[in-house]
């Protein structure tokens, strides 16, 4: 979970600049230890720390180190505290080499252990400094590892665990070595500059043309040149140009990325919702096909998994479904086998709980169908079908854009599965279809529009609060869910979503005077239920802030309520409910003094167990 950088180059000047200014991109993966290692006049400069990019930087000044050719790390922490020796980049003991990593090597006790026999001092708690180490142990048997780019090879064969490595020599002045196992790395190529990086917005203001390193492949960057291989034979790379513009992965103007997304959101579901036809219908026949149907991830995913899940168990009859978290796999291993479909919901693609789940899965002979924002990320190539979501880039770490975008493509499945089935026949299709993927995005941005300064003026309500909770019934339950993970997680308000019928069995017992209570009222079948338990809290006191439409009779018994537009296609509706909430939990970050978009303990890709 902590972004790399890695640049050499001929043409320009002095690195640092540019290794600092890509970390700030990456700063979304983990930002509680930065550092930078360039190589000049034959030896090795490193400057690290803990802390955010900007502290670190305004300590230590990082682009003063010369070079042309460089590493870059900022850490989301998993062995050893976040410090300054633990900070990457992590050297051998000739003080030649520097190595930066995303992952787990999970052998690293082992290697370290018999390295420290060999002689080797380390610095760090690490599992990364093992790497150095590793290296530098290699190269001093010339007769095995004539190079150092065959005793990289021999050290990757050695290591067990996820990882994206990139590694510099001293001796070798213009090499950027790399290798990936679970762990993402991109390569950007620019005439006589060459890139690697954990993601795309890294580089993104110098190339856009890009090739992704897949499982398995090291490579070895020249400013000149891209060398890749996988199990000792030479890989043809196929660079793709990415659409994405320097200015998608910045803030636009919006003071933060969190915000800036929310408001993207119209165009992100626009851009998701023109799939092609096939690949839905592709995703369908391998649900139809199997007999029984699993939705795995974590998070906000699995909030958009649990939507998907509410809609297909309806149409799908007595197929049964079932939503699953990832890390909760193993309860339902028992399930699976070739006539098991899962449909795997993540935003980064990459996320490990949900790779773990999938692999041993995919043995027992389960179709996969992913839904993801990254594109050739980790996910989607375990996948037998990947569907994307085109929500952008996200940089904020909580996700908005991406979570509407994977609610509106599983929608979008759950359509296709009507008809498929015969429930819906091909004219009610087409014009479902049809108020689908245009009454979304202009719904959508009615929405944000019309209810942003009321969500800030709630916000600023609510933020004095220690507590609130979210209640729905039935299909809006995830959305309640997200409602309360959002503000959790921004605002740091103890948020606790529930169904509500179930208010009265222990929850109502700390509801006084005040208590924040967010009702997501849809006039639908839950309405009516719904009402009482909104009596139930009013008569304690609680503070009724209600997300509904007008008509709804929970208007008249709420504090404050967000009156959405009455939606064309109740398939909509998770999409449209999930907005003011996003919006009441950015303002409530903001209220509160707290930066929404890094949020404390949290990192966007979760790439450990
Ligand atoms: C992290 C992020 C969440 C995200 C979850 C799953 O916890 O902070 O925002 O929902 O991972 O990530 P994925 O990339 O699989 O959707």
């Amino acid at each position: 979970m902590c972004g790399i950088i890695a640049i050499t180059t001929q043409s320009k000047k002095n690195v640092s600049k540019m290794i600092t200014t890509g970390l700030k991109r990456l700063e979304y993966r983990g930002y509680d230890s930065v550092g930078i290692a360039t190589i000049n006049n034959g030896k090795i400069h490193t400057l690290k720390d803990k802390g955010t990019i900007e502290k670190v930087d305004n300590a230590l000044n990082l682009e003063q180190l010369e070079g042309t050719i460089g590493i870059g790390h900022t850490r989301w922490a998993t062995h050893g505290p976040p410090n300054r020796e633990n900070a990457h980049p992590h050297g051998d003991c000739t003080g030649e080499i520097t190595v930066v990593h995303n992952g787990i090597i999970e052998n690293y006790l082992k290697l370290k252990q018999k390295l420290r026999e060999s002689g080797h001092s380390f610095i760090s708690e690490t599992d990364t400094e093992v790497l150095a180490h590793l290296v530098e142990e290699e190269l001093k048997h010339p007769e095995l590892a004539p190079t150092v780019k065959e005793a990289f090879r021999r050290v990757i064969s050695q290591i067990e665990g996820s990882y994206a490595i990139t590694l510099i020599h001293a001796k070798e002045p213009e090499t950027i070595f790399l290798a990936r196992k679970d762990s993402p790395l991109v390569i950007g190529i620019q005439d006589d500059t060459k890139f690697a990086a954990s993601d795309i917005p890294a580089f993104l203001e110098y190339t856009k043309k890009v090739i992704v390193l897949k499982d398995g492949e090291i490579a070895t960057l020249t400013p000149k040149s891209v060398y890749i291989e996988k199990n000792g034979y030479r890989v043809q790379p196929k660079p793709f140009i990415v659409s994405w513009t320097a200015e998608s992965a910045q803030k636009s103007g919006y003071p933060h990325f969190m915000l800036k997304e929310i408001h993207e959101q119209p165009i992100a579901l626009r851009n998701t919702l023109t799939i092609n036809s096939e690949s839905v219908h592709s995703a369908v026949t391998k649900i139809l096909e199997a007999e029984r149907i699993i939705i795995l991830a974590c998070g906000t995913s699995y909030h958009a998994g649990l939507t998907g899940y509410h809609q297909f168990q309806r149409i799908l009859n007595k197929k049964p479904v079932y939503p699953v978290i990832a890390s909760e796999y193993d309860s339902y291993s028992h399930l699976i086998d070739n006539e098991t479909a899962i449909i795997a919901v993540s935003q980064s693609g990459e996320t490990l709980d949900v790779m773990k789940a999938l692999s041993p899965a995919k043995k027992d002979g389960a179709s996969i169908i992913a839904i993801t924002n990254v594109v050739d990320s980790s996910i989607p190539r375990l996948s037998n079908i990947p569907l994307y979501t085109r929500a952008g880039p996200e940089i904020g770490v909580a996700a908005t854009k991406t979570h509407t975008a994977q609610v509106a493509l599983l929608a979008r499945i759950a359509l296709q599965l009507q008809h498929e089935i015969g429930t819906l026949d091909k004219s009610e299709f087409d014009s479902m279809l049809q108020i689908l993927n245009e009454e979304t995005p202009s719904i959508t941005r009615k929405i944000i529009q019309q209810n942003e300064f009321k969500a800030k003026r709630l916000a600023e309500r609510i933020s004095s609060r220690k507590s609130a909770y979210f209640l729905a019934r039935g299909p809006n339950l995830p959305i309640a869910l997200e409602g309360a993970l959002k503000i959790k997680e921004i605002s740091y308000i103890h948020a606790e979503a529930f169904p509500a019928g179930e208010s009265k069995h222990g929850p109502i017992a700390i509801v006084e005077p005040s208590f924040p209570i967010i009702m997501i009222a849809p006039n639908d079948a839950t309405a009516k239920k719904l009402l009482n338990n909104a009596e139930e809290m009013k008569a304690r006191g609680g503070y009724i802030i209600s997300v509904t439409e007008k008509d709804h009779s929970i208007i008249q018994r709420s504090d404050s309520a967000f009156i959405l537009p009455t939606s064309p296609l109740h398939l909509i509706n998770p999409i449209s409910y999930i907005l003011p909430l996003q919006m009441l939990a950015y303002y409530a970050a903001v209220t509160r003094g707290v930066d929404p978009d890094k949020p404390k303990n949290l990192a966007k890709t979760v790439t450990v167990e």
